[in-house]
């Protein structure tokens, strides 16, 4: 399987910030699943699916070899601090630069700049990310399940995943071939970091409210390693011509835009024009023609249960 060190450094200058179904899901049993694996899995599950089996793995942790040289190289961010105003990203926005991502090896330059976008001979492309075989964590149809019905263990810890970032360096590279600025805002983010930043959030506006655009340690995508919060990380991102190619064309690349408007009472949270979520092109295609959410996709909820 691809699975390259891709360059992570970028995030020097990035900011670091934020169920049963037609089929029956077999038990991971691999630490790691082939990326051919993988595309046969999610190639079968291409209609929409009104219910969906859910696979939470129960066996023994162990950590997949890739992942690990990956994740053990991350962590250790200060506490974001509260901003005075604003939405998520104000305090991703103040949390320090020496981010998860900046401790990883550079192998690339910047994504914030346009000339450190990798080249296409650069592009991994494989269609699905790493699987875990790690207790605790929800998988469906392949994907790795993280809302609010649908936790993670406080130490599952992968990095960011490198197939999902060699696939948005892709969709960074297409877009800015059009004149689009598009740059990685914030996308590993371990559980006390979320921690760190859901409390500050908390502490600001109430958790009633904090609970609609933030997710509580251990029930956010991005620890997996496999979300991404591009460009402005609030509502002035919305209707931008970023935001409506990255609406229109993610899903090409492998992503699903994870929190669509009006999708509120479903996803659990409130419109999110910035929020991606990697799942492979074979799903990413599946669940954007079939118009649904994640959640709708596989009938699941996701609420704190
Ligand atoms: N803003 C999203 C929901 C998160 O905190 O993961
Ligand atoms: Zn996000």
């Amino acid at each position: 399987m691809k699975r390259s060190l891709f360059a992570v450094l970028a995030a020097a200058a990035v900011i670091s910030c934020t169920a049963c179904g037609k089929d029956v899901v077999s038990r991971i049993d691999e630490p790691t699943v082939s990326t051919e694996a993988v595309t046969t899995t999610a190639a079968e599950n291409t209609a929409v699916t009104t219910t969906a089996a859910v696979t939470t793995v129960t066996t023994a942790a162990e950590k997949p070899t890739e992942a690990v040289t990956t994740t053990e190289a991350q962590q250790e961010e200060a506490p974001a601090a509260v901003p005075a105003g604003g939405g998520e990203s104000a305090a991703q926005q103040q949390a320090p630069q020496q981010s998860q991502q900046s401790q990883q090896p550079a192998q690339s330059g910047p994504v914030h700049s346009h000339d450190a976008v990798p080249t296409p001979d650069n592009y991994n492309y494989g269609p699905a990310p790493a699987q875990y075989n790690i207790e605790g964590l929800t998988y469906i149809q392949g994907v790795l399940i993280a809302n609010k019905s649908y936790s993670l263990p406080s130490n599952f810890n992968p990095g960011m995943d490198s197939t999902c970032l060699n696939q948005f360096y892709k969709l960074q590279n297409d877009a800015s071939a059009q004149g689009l600025y598009i740059y990685d805002s914030s996308d590993f983010r371990s559980y006390d970091y979320q921690s760190q930043i859901y409390n500050n959030y908390v502490a600001r506006d109430g958790q009633a409210a904090a609970d609609t655009y933030s997710a509580r340690p251990g029930y956010s995508e991005h620890q997996t390693g496999l979300a991404i919060d591009v460009n402005q990380i609030d509502d002035s991102f919305i209707g931008t011509p970023e935001a409506n190619w990255l609406e229109a064309h993610c899903h090409e690349y492998g992503f699903i835009l994870r929190y669509p408007r009006g999708k509120q009472d479903i996803t659990g949270y409130k419109y999110e024009s910035w929020h991606i979520r990697y799942v492979g092109t074979d799903m990413s295609y599946a669940i954007h023609s079939s118009g649904l959410t994640l959640e709708e996709y596989f009938g699941i909820d996701s609420y704190y249960h």
